[in-house]
């Protein structure tokens, strides 16, 4: 699923692009997650370096795979030729799950707390709303304060904490699960 462009203007003042990433943005989104993992790797689900030496060309096949795919979509922030925040919807598969998606995302640091997660999030909820999505799940560390902040704001609620789900830095870390109705039957 390819979705369209829409304009957002940050608290900041800067204007960013929301939209799909397309087979020919791969070596963007790349240079992207190793920003973001980079930086923010223990709220992820791989290790730093993670990206640093995936091929451009895998890449290209993912978001090929995302283009042609009515179950899940990307969609990125795009800063001019640069993407700075991303975010994932995956739907779930099974005749019985198939109105179930998952959301995943990550922005760069200097596009933290102006705005950029509300909107993508936002823009994320109302195409998973035209797309016949009735329920939305996620997951986020206990120590992500912003990620909770963000989550709440919007209107997922918390359903519960699963226990030592991610080990990082040698240590287990818990997670909340959050989730959101919207409503499709
Ligand atoms: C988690 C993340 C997406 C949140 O995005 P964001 O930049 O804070 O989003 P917004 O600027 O729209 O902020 C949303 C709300 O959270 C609040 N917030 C932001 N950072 C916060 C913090 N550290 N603590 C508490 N609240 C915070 C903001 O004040 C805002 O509320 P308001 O609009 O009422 O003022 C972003 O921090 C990020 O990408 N982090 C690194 C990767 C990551 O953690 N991904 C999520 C994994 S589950």
């Amino acid at each position: 699923m390819l979705i369209q462009a829409k304009e957002v203007k940050l608290k900041n003042g800067e204007t960013l692009i929301l939209k799909s990433p397309t087979p020919d943005d791969a070596q963007k989104l790349l240079n992207h997650l190793k920003n973001v993992f980079n930086q923010s790797y223990q709220n992820m689900n791989h290790p730093k370096n993670n990206w640093d030496n995936f091929p451009v060309e895998e890449e290209a096949k993912i978001l090929t795979d995302f283009a042609s795919s009515s179950s899940k979509f990307m969609i990125s922030a795009f800063l001019g030729e640069n993407i700075v925040g991303n975010l994932c919807c995956f739907g779930m598969g099974g005749e019985f799950l198939k109105f179930n998606a998952r959301i995943a995302m990550g922005l760069e640091k200097e596009f933290h707390n102006v705005g950029l997660g509300t909107a993508i999030l936002n823009y994320a909820i109302e195409t998973a709303k035209q797309n016949k999505i009735h329920r939305l799940e996620l997951t986020v560390r206990t120590f992500n304060e912003a990620g909770i902040a963000l989550y709440e704001k919007v209107g997922f609620r918390r359903v519960g904490i699963l226990k030592d789900t991610a080990f990082i830095d040698g240590k287990f870390c818990d997670e909340f699960m959050y989730e959101m109705l919207i409503g499709n039957t």
